[in-house]
């Protein structure tokens, strides 16, 4: 019997205009809905701890055996259809891959080459005004972040077979039909454009803290997303499942410099150099239902009332020892990888980027991610299609607008049918 209509949740579709207020309300109300099935939120809490924490010891042990904790798939098991069996299950476990070989490795260094012909020849350096955000904020003259997002290298990338072969694995790893209603369509994909960055030898660099970006205090208050994590607020959190994309794929997100308008299932980038594991390079926590966790610490009791574990809007929703130390013991951080190979995690999965003295070799990436056609993804294609034909920065990133005038962007009459398809074109 579901109990979910005995308790109705508050809800804001949009900021609430004193959040602390909100999150009161918002933990006070959630709390009735779970105690309304006859459970506790301690009893819900500790469920969530258990399974997650099976895993954790699970990683930690794999860790100790000087084991990789991430599936790697070859890309040419993706295009023959071939990948093994134990390999998907293991993608299914950990939430995040690295394909081998996604792209050639000429091909990857080319592109490289490329992006800096392409920022040089329109004198991007001369030019740069500073970071445009606080999310990546860098010191120095030169940034890491290129907000760049038309270059021939990239929209190639985007657009080509190869990534639309990925995507579609990957998409397929969630369930996107239930309910009589299809969430999304696994072989198409949005184009979500994101820019490059590209970290020099000798760099140094602090790292990202932990964090997850698929939202912020609208994860416990949008009611699209109280339908998404309904298990976790009625009750039957064994039901859970992190895979399911069921109103997902429709709602909004509050508006913030860090924000994502579109759903992705994977969030991902392309290696454009070598990058060793120890180099400063991306880590996860490699557990999905670590999610469950998250959601749920913040009702147990020795968290203040107005406080969501120091979630707030503008900033990314923070991971840290403080509130999540089961977490953080399961910190995984990418193996070696080669210019061509790309990396992906679950959308909802903990990630950040280790800090590195003086970097050995390159470290160059372009993100792009899978974010298959759904309605949320088809209401921000038109703003993305009109930044691409005007050459202005996405509306999700800050108003930088760098490739204006430049020249020799890609162009609308070089989209294949992929390109098309991703920007919302109905009869490409
Ligand atoms: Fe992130």
């Amino acid at each position: 019997m579901s109990t979910q209509s005995t308790v109705e949740l508050p809800h804001w579709e949009t900021t609430p205009p004193d959040p602390e207020a909100a999150i009161r309300e918002i933990k006070a109300a959630i709390r009735a809905r779970i105690e309304a099935s006859g459970r506790t939120v301690e009893e819900i809490f500790a469920v969530v701890e258990a399974r997650v924490g099976e895993k954790v010891e699970e990683i930690e042990a794999a860790k100790a055996r000087g084991e990789s904790v991430w599936p790697v798939i070859d890309y040419a098991d993706i295009e023959a259809g071939t990948v093994p069996e134990e390999t998907v299950e293991l993608v299914h476990r950990r939430g995040c891959a690295v394909i081998r070989g996604h792209f050639e490795r000429e091909q990857a260094l080319a592109w490289d080459k490329d992006i800096v012909d392409y920022v040089e020849r329109n004198e991007f350096f001369e030019n740069y005004r500073g970071p445009g955000d606080d999310f990546f904020g860098s010191v120095g003259s030169r940034p890491e972040i290129y907000p760049i997002y038309w270059s021939r290298a990239q929209m190639e990338a985007r657009q080509s077979d190869r990534m639309a072969r990925v995507q579609s694995f990957l998409n397929h790893r969630w369930t996107y039909a239930s309910d009589g209603t299809q969430w999304f369509d696994p072989d198409r994909d949005s184009l979500y454009p994101d820019r490059i960055r590209r970290r020099p030898p000798g760099a140094s660099s602090g790292g990202l803290g932990s964090h997850v970006d698929v939202g912020t205090l609208d994860l416990w208050m949008t009611s699209a997303y109280q339908r998404a994590f309904r298990h976790l607020f009625d009750g039957t959190v064994e039901q859970y499942d992190p895979w399911d994309a069921s109103y997902r794929t429709s709602g909004p997100q509050y508006p913030s410099t860090t924000m994502c308008s579109v759903f992705r299932t994977f969030q991902g980038w392309t290696a454009l150099s070598d990058m060793a594991h120890d180099q400063g390079v991306l880590f996860t926590v490699p557990i999905p239902e670590a999610m469950a966790y998250m959601m749920l610490r913040p009702l147990l009791p020795d968290v203040a009332e107005d406080d969501m574990c120091g979630v707030s809007v503008g900033q990314v929703f923070p991971v840290n020892e403080r509130w999540h130390p089961l977490l953080v013991r399961a910190f995984a951080g990418i193996p070696d990888v080669r210019a061509g190979d790309s990396v992906w995690w679950h959308a909802d999965v903990i990630h950040g980027v280790a800090p590195v003295e003086s970097q050995e070799g390159w470290g160059n990436v372009m993100y792009i991610p899978a974010a298959p056609w759904c309605p949320r993804n088809a209401d921000y294609a038109p703003r993305v299609y009109e930044a691409f034909r005007n050459g202005d920065s996405p509306s999700d990133f800050p108003e930088e607008h760098y490739e204006r005038s430049w020249p020799d962007r890609f162009q609308p009459d070089e989209l294949n049918e992929t390109g098309r398809r991703g920007f919302g074109a109905q009869n490409a």
